[in-house]
Parts: C-alpha cells; structure tokens; sequence
C-alpha cells in the first residue's frame, strides 16, 4: 500500500482527510476521542518531516450548512493538547480565507479546516469541490478509515488530482492489515459476535460471514427477530416484523454452510425501557407479556464464552444488551471480558463499530484486545467483501 511512512513530507502542503466524527456532549467536550488519537500518528509524521498539515474531516450529518453544534472549531484545542502544539483553524475548507490561512502556515504547523459537509458537494462527490480543495496542497493523504466507505468528494474523488500524489496515511493501512489479518487464512476456530439493535444494516455482513466464519454469535435487541423467526414469545422486545422472514432463511443459510448460529438461550428482561424498571429473568423463547429483552441471561454468558475462549480469530460488532444502562451491561461486559481472556491466550480479536468500541472503552478493555477499528459502517462493508471507494481512490 502506497503510504507515507517511507516519504519525506518536509516542506510539502499535506492535505489529510481525517475522520473527526466524534461524539461531542451538548458543552461540545469529546466524550470519545479515539478517532482522534487513531490519527495521530500520521499528523505526528507530517509534522516530524517539517511539513504542513492540513487537517479536513466532516463531523455529523449537518443540513449542507454551517450549523454550529457540528463546526470542527470544537476539536481544535483538543488536537492542540494531544499534539503539545498550537493547532489553528480555518472557518472555512475552500476560498480566500483558507488560502490566506495556509499561506501563513511555516513547515511544522497544523491547520484544521471547517467541516466539509457545510457544502452539498462534498457528499455528492461533485469533481468541481474536490478540485477546489485539491488546490490547497500539494500531496493529498487518506486517513480516514471511518469514512472510507463513502465515495465523497473529499474521500474518493479528489484523489483523481493527485495521480502522483496521493497515499495511505497510517491509520488506514494498520486498519487494512488488521482485517486482513482476520480475514485471509484466520487461524480456527473463527468466530464472529455480531450484536446490536437492529438485524437491518447487518443482513449482508452475516451473510458473508457465513462463507468464512465457524460460529456467529447473535445477540443484542436483533436478536429478539431471529427469537420470534423459531417461534418463541418475546412479549414487547424489540422487532422488526418485516425481518422475520429473514431471520428464518439466515438461519437455513447457517445451517447449509454449516455454520454454527448461535442466539441466547435466556434474557434480562424489564417492564420498560429504563435502568430502574422491574426486572426478570426467563427463557429467551418465553419472555412474558409486559416485558421486553434488554440483555442476554446468565446461560447465554456461559455458552457464548466458551465458544469464544475456543476461538483463534474473533471479530465483535454489536453489543449484547443495552450495556449503557447498568442493569443491562453484563452480557456485553462478560463477553467482552471472554474476548480479552480469548486474545491473551493468542487469539486475533478486532472490534469494531460505534457501541462495541464505547463498550470496550468503558469497560476497560482497551489494551486487551488486539485491534479497535475506527470504522463502524466501513469495517462492515469491508467484512462484506465490499472495496471501499477511500482505498480504491489511492489504489488505482
Ligand atoms: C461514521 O461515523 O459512520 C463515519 O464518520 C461516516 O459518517 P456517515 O455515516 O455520516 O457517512
Ligand atoms: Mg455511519
């Protein structure tokens, strides 16, 4: 992979599309920051050769307009304390001012530019936005694993203006080998935990993985639907009815490709949606009226940890229950728990995914497990055996 850590960046204008789509709380403080260190190493590199950072990211899904709660003016002092450096931010990402501000910059700084999804072209790809934005520099560099599933214009099309000039930051390539390292001759057994709310946006990773993995271990609010698809009562659990057909065939797939589907046994149940409801446990075919699945039960710990303690390669996405809430965080917990035990004995282990990593972090997994993907939607697509429009651009 064409990257730069075997380039010498001194004096060069490097433009690098990060991704600072981090969650910010209603004071805009960073509740999770671990895209922003992920990036770290290669604005570090950048600065070490003596050249120019120019910093472009979007953050959230703003209306294609300056919206304030979504302006990267918010990770500025942030950046600046990671980097034990003066980071400066440009109120724009293309015109008179953003030039004016990166000719004012000396080898060595770093400038952020405001966020690209103010302007409609940046999420249309539109070829005139990404060669404005391609001016400002003279190397172009993809860091920006969590967003390389989409073909935007600051992703994938400007890289059309850097024939020469474009690379891998480092980050994307430590994220490319570490899937690579789960998914081309895995050790076994390989097993995947795919959890979360909903079964849709996950149909055609399961499906794929069903063609590498020995197990896949369901569970999360999702796996209510495959719960009702056997015929079992889950009384006010999360469904989606239009998935329930669905659910049946994934389980006929399992079984012709002779894979081990896994779903719990039993689950925590509560009378509402809240921490302090009334609680109950039961068999996970036979949660009672009046009551909805938060977490997966003590049995399904107990045999989904087994599974996992076995594994040699393990991928997670998707939590067990809802983990932010105290009462319903010890499936998530325990299984995490079970990946860290699995890895210390020499097992691969890459999570990925918004909640699986906030889950990770919060339970202090973090060091125990061998890869944190940045990406969410993108380690999927990959999984799906999708190319990614991020990679392609400085592949091809
Ligand atoms: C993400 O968090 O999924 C990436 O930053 C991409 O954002 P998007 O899903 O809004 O395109
Ligand atoms: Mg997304």
């Amino acid at each position: 992979m064409k990257n730069i850590s075997n380039i010498s960046l001194s004096g060069k204008k490097v433009l690098i599309r990060v991704d600072f789509n981090v969650p910010l709380d209603e004071y805009f403080n960073i509740t999770d920051d671990s895209r922003i260190r992920a990036a770290l190493p290669t604005i570090k590199k950048v600065i070490q050769d003596g050249g120019k950072s120019i910093i472009m990211s979007h953050l959230g899904r703003p209306r294609n307009e300056f919206e304030e709660r979504f302006s990267l003016k918010h990770i500025v002092k942030y950046l600046s304390d990671l980097l034990n450096t003066s980071v400066r931010f440009s109120g724009d990402c293309i015109g008179e001012n953003t030039n004016t501000d990166i000719s004012n910059m000396k080898n060595g700084d770093v400038l952020v530019l405001e966020n690209l999804r103010f302007y409609p072209e940046e999420e249309l790809g539109d070829p005139a936005f990404a060669k404005q934005l391609a001016k400002l520099a003279d190397v172009y560099v993809n860091d920006a694993f969590g967003t390389a599933h989409r073909a935007h214009a600051s992703t994938a099309i400007i890289a059309d203006y850097f024939p020469n000039e474009k690379y891998f930051g480092l980050l994307l390539r430590k994220e490319i080998s570490s899937l690579k390292t789960a998914l081309e001759k895995p050790k076994r057994p390989f097993t995947a935990i795919i959890g979360g709310a909903k079964i849709t946006g996950k149909i055609d990773v399961i499906t794929s993985l069903f063609d590498i993995v020995d197990s896949l271990i369901v569970g999360g609010g999702m796996a209510y639907t495959f719960v009702k698809a056997i015929g079992g009562n889950i009384g006010n659990s999360l469904v989606e009815e239009d998935k329930v057909e669905l659910a049946k065939s994934l389980i006929a797939t399992a079984k012709e490709k002779g894979v081990q589907l896994l779903l719990p046994t039993d689950s925590i149940n509560a009378s509402a949606f809240n921490n302090d409801a009334t609680i109950q446990n039961s068999e996970i075919t036979s949660v009672p009226a009046g009551f909805m699945g938060l977490d997966i039960g003590p049995r399904s710990i107990t045999q989904f940890s087994r599974v996992i303690l076995n594994s040699k390669t393990i991928i997670w996405n998707g939590p067990m229950g809802v983990f932010e809430m105290e009462n319903f965080s010890n499936g998530t917990k325990k299984i995490g728990d079970a990946v860290c035990r699995a890895t210390e004995n020499g097992a691969f282990s890459l999570v990925g995914g918004g909640d699986s990593v906030a889950a990770v972090t919060q339970f202090g997994f973090t060091d125990k497990v061998s890869y944190i993907s940045t990406g969410g939607g993108a380690m999927l697509e990959y999984l799906e055996g999708k190319e990614l429009p991020g990679v392609v651009a400085i592949q091809g």
